[in-house]
């Protein structure tokens, strides 16, 4: 069994050494802009293609390197085993709190959200309708709510409550209705062929794309854990220090920039400069390469340093 398992983790290993590409690395590396000697705190780790790159950089043994899947943070312990880097097997939201708890603070965060391309390609974690699987959808496998347990057990408002809000699709309503009728539903690919009903003869892109991004924002409460954070990263940032984020969809992009805004305004109140005034994107080259940047937004800040004891002091 011990044997079964080292050869699936080696397997994945294998694979993400072929398939993992991170998006938007230059620009990342523009916007954090890596000085040797710089601290870096890494809350969606990962595969640590840009940890890798950032550290590179640094030469810093005070690195920490968070994610709540834990085949990525075995993948984490064995990559970067002969550097000092503290790992942490936590959803971003609690590490964030408990760093801040500790009086950590950092002069690179790097936060690039959703789910990894292994999430996506392993068939097993129910994320995808590419291939039939269990309804799972978990980032941290540890955790109870799945997928299953929302399409199956939740009642047809809130269902379809979900799949307005989350999925944004306007036939939100037919969908739930689908899902009730239908059930028990018990794989992605039945899913995925009950949601394509509401959409009769729509080729676009799959009809059941927006669907399987609302279950998943709930099942790994996406929204909720970025919002509670985001004001604790301001505070986990040193003076002059900078945070970048990446977001996949429209939520979390609104929810970052409104953040940026309101702490980055030019004010006597800001504690932030704003260091991309608009949402920096993919270029062609690198979504011929990975399709997945199609969607990608960074957007970063700065703490602004200001002297203590000052009229508007801002000691973090
Ligand atoms: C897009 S991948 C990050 C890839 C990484 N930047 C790299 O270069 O390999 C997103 C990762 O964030 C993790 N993740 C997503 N939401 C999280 C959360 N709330 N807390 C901790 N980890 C999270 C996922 O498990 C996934 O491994």
């Amino acid at each position: 069994m011990a044997l079964q398992k080292q050869k699936r983790m080696k397997k994945i290993h294998q694979e993400i050494n072929n398939i993992h590409t991170p998006v938007l690395l230059d620009e990342v590396l523009e916007y954090l802009d890596p000085q040797l000697g710089n601290s870096y705190l890494d809350l969606t780790a990962g595969y640590g293609g840009h940890a890798e790159r950032i550290i590179e950089r640094t030469k810093s043994s005070e690195i920490t390197l968070v994610d709540r899947d834990l085949e990525a943070i075995t993948y984490l312990r064995d990559k970067f085993k002969s550097k000092s880097c503290e790992i942490i097997h936590s959803d971003f939201l609690a590490a964030s709190i408990n760093l801040q708890n500790a009086n950590r603070r950092y002069d690179l965060i790097l936060v690039d959200l959703g789910v990894s391309s292994l999430h996506l390609n392993e068939a097993n974690r129910g994320f995808s309708f590419l291939s039939d699987n269990k309804l799972d959808m978990r980032m941290d496998q540890t955790q109870e709510l799945t997928a299953d347990y929302v399409v199956n057990k939740y009642n047809q408002h809130k269902l379809a409550q979900l799949i307005k809000e989350y999925g944004e699709d306007p036939k939100s309503q037919r969908i739930a209705r689908l899902i009730i009728e239908n059930r028990p539903i018990k794989s992605t690919l039945q899913l995925a062929q009950i949601v394509k009903k509401a959409w009769p003869g729509y080729t676009k892109t799959h009809p059941a794309t927006k669907t399987f991004q609302a279950i998943r924002i709930l099942v790994n409460d996406e929204l909720g854990q970025l919002e509670a954070s985001l004001p604790i990263w301001g505070k986990l940032l040193k003076p002059e220090g900078r945070l970048a984020v990446i977001s996949f969809h429209s939520l979390e992009d609104r929810m970052v920039k409104n953040y940026f805004k309101k702490n980055a305004s030019a004010n006597y109140d800001s504690t932030m400069n704003l260091l991309t005034k608009n949402p920096v994107i993919a270029g062609k080259t690198e979504i011929a390469i990975n399709p997945r940047a199609r969607s990608a937004k960074l957007r970063a800040v700065a703490k602004i340093k200001i002297k203590k004891g000052g009229a508007n002091a801002y000691t973090g």
